[in-house]
C-alpha cells in the first residue's frame, strides 16, 4: 500500500505473518476453547457435544485416536492423558494406516478424529471405516460444519478461530486441552477423585495464563533464534508426554525453516541419532519438570560432549535444568500433561523466528498446502 490503510497488514492485525498473529491469539484461543468446559465443583468437564450418557462413558474400554500432522502429534498427547488420567488403554494411529490395516475396533472403542479443517481426505477415511465397525466415534474439529464433524455426528469443537497459516499453532493446542478436558470427564467415570479432578480443572483453566507467560519471551526467543538460524540440521528430545512435544518442535521448523528437523524420544537418541551430532548440531531439549527430567538432563550431557549446542525448553526456576543448557527458555511451572501446551509455543516461536531469519515464506511453505483433501 501506498498511503494508511493496507489491507494485507490489517487482516493479520498488525503482525507481519498470519503465523505470528495465531501464535499470539492463543491465550484467547485457548480461553475459547475451554469456557463453560470445566465443572469446578465436581471437579469434572461439561462436553455436551460428545453425546455420551455416563453409562456409555462406563463401557468405553479404549480410546483410538487419529489424525495427520499436526493433529496426530496431538493424539500423542491425547495417549498419555488417558492412561496417566483415567486408566484407560490408548492408542494412537496415523489416519492412512488405520485403513490399511485390520483396525480391531468396535463398540467399547471410543474413536477420537482429529482434524483442525475437518476435511483431510485420510482422516475422514478412518472415520468412515471406524463408523462402519461399530466404533463409539468422535470428531475433534475446528472448523464447524466440516466434513468429518458432519459424518462423526458427535464431538467437540476447537473454537480456536480461523486458522490461516499452513503451519498448524493455535489449532493444536487446543486439541490439546479438549483432549485434556475429555480425558478428565472420563478420568472421573474412573479412578480420578472430585480433588484430584478440581485440581486439573484448574490447570486447564490457567492455560490461557501460563501460554501468556510464555509468549511474554518472544523477543528473547528471537534473539536466541539468531543462533539456531545457519544450521541445516536440529534434533528435539523429550520424554514422556514431552515426546510428542520434540516431535511437533521438529515439524514446524522443518514446515517454515526447511532445517531438516527431526525429534525423536531422548532415550531413543543413544540407539542411532546420536551418530549424525557434530560441533555446533543443534539439539533442543524438552526438559521441564516432569517424571524423567533427571534422564533427560543425563542424555543433554551426552549431547553436549559430542559438541552439540544445546536449547533447553525448562521450568521457570529449575536452575539446576538451566546449567546444563547453552540457551533457554522458560516455561511457567504446572501439572506436566499441562506443560505440554505452554512448551510447544515456546517451540512454534522458536520456529517461527528461525523461518522469519532465514527469509522464507512463513505462511505459504514450498508444497505444502493447509489441508490435505488427497489420500
Ligand atoms: C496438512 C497441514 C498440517 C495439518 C495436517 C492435518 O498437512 O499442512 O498443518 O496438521 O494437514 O490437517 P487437519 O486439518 O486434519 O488437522
Amino acid at each position: 500500500a501506498e498511503l494508511g490503510f493496507d489491507a494485507d497488514a490489517a487482516e493479520k492485525g498488525g503482525y507481519e505473518h498470519f503465523m505470528l498473529k495465531e501464535i499470539h491469539e492463543q491465550p484467547e484461543s485457548l480461553a475459547n476453547a475451554i469456557r463453560g468446559r470445566l465443572d469446578f465443583n465436581l471437579g469434572s468437564s461439561v462436553l455436551s457435544g460428545m453425546g455420551t450418557s455416563s453409562r456409555d462413558l462406563a463401557e468405553i474400554n479404549r480410546v483410538v485416536l487419529l489424525g495427520c500432522g499436526t493433529s496426530l502429534h496431538a493424539g500423542l498427547v491425547g495417549e498419555y492423558a488417558f492412561e496417566d488420567l483415567a486408566d484407560l488403554h490408548a492408542e494412537v494411529h496415523q489416519a492412512a494406516e488405520f485403513r490399511y490395516r485390520n483396525p480391531l475396533i468396535g463398540r467399547s472403542d471410543l474413536v477420537v478424529a482429529i482434524s483442525q479443517s475437518g476435511e483431510t481426505a485420510d482422516t475422514l477415511a478412518a472415520v468412515r471405516e471406524a463408523n462402519q465397525k461399530g466404533a463409539f466415534v468422535m470428531g475433534l474439529c475446528n472448523v464447524v460444519g466440516s466434513t468429518i464433524a458432519r459424518e462423526t455426528g458427535r464431538g467437540v469443537y476447537l473454537h480456536a478461530g480461523p486458522e490461516i497459516s499452513v503451519a498448524s499453532t493455535k489449532a493444536f493446542t487446543c486439541q490439546v486441552a479438549v483432549l485434556l478436558m475429555i480425558a478428565l470427564k472420563l478420568a472421573r467415570g474412573r479412578r480420578y477423585s472430585r480433588e484430584q479432578g478440581m485440581h486439573l480443572a484448574k490447570q486447564i483453566d490457567s492455560i490461557p495464563e501460563f501460554v501468556r507467560a510464555t509468549i511474554a519471551q518472544n523477543e528473547a526467543i528471537a534473539e536466541l533464534a539468531r543462533h539456531y538460524a545457519d544450521n541445516e540440521h536440529a534434533f528435539f528430545i523429550g520424554r514422556g508426554c514431552m515426546y510428542p512435544v520434540a516431535l511437533e518442535g521438529a515439524l514446524k521448523l522443518k514446515e517454515i525453516s526447511y532445517i531438516h528437523a527431526e525429534g525423536y524420544h531422548a532415550a531413543e537418541l543413544k540407539h542411532g541419532p546420536i551418530a549424525l551430532l557434530e560441533e555446533g548440531t543443534p539439539v533442543i531439549a524438552i526438559a521441564t519438570d516432569i517424571p524423567g527430567k533427571d534422564k533427560t538432563l543425563g542424555n543433554v550431557e551426552e549431547c553436549r560432549a559430542r559438541g552439540a549446542r544445546i536449547l533447553g525448553v525448562i521450568t521457570e526456576g529449575d536452575e539446576e535444568a538451566a546449567a546444563y543448557m547453552d540457551d533457554v527458555i522458560r516455561v511457567p511451572a504446572c501439572d506436566p500433561l499441562v506443560s505440554t501446551i505452554p512448551a510447544t509455543v515456546a517451540l512454534q516461536l522458536l520456529a517461527y523466528h528461525i523461518a522469519r531469519i532465514r527469509g522464507c515464506e512463513i505462511d505459504q511453505p514450498r508444497n505444502l498446502a493447509k489441508s490435505v483433501t488427497v489420500e
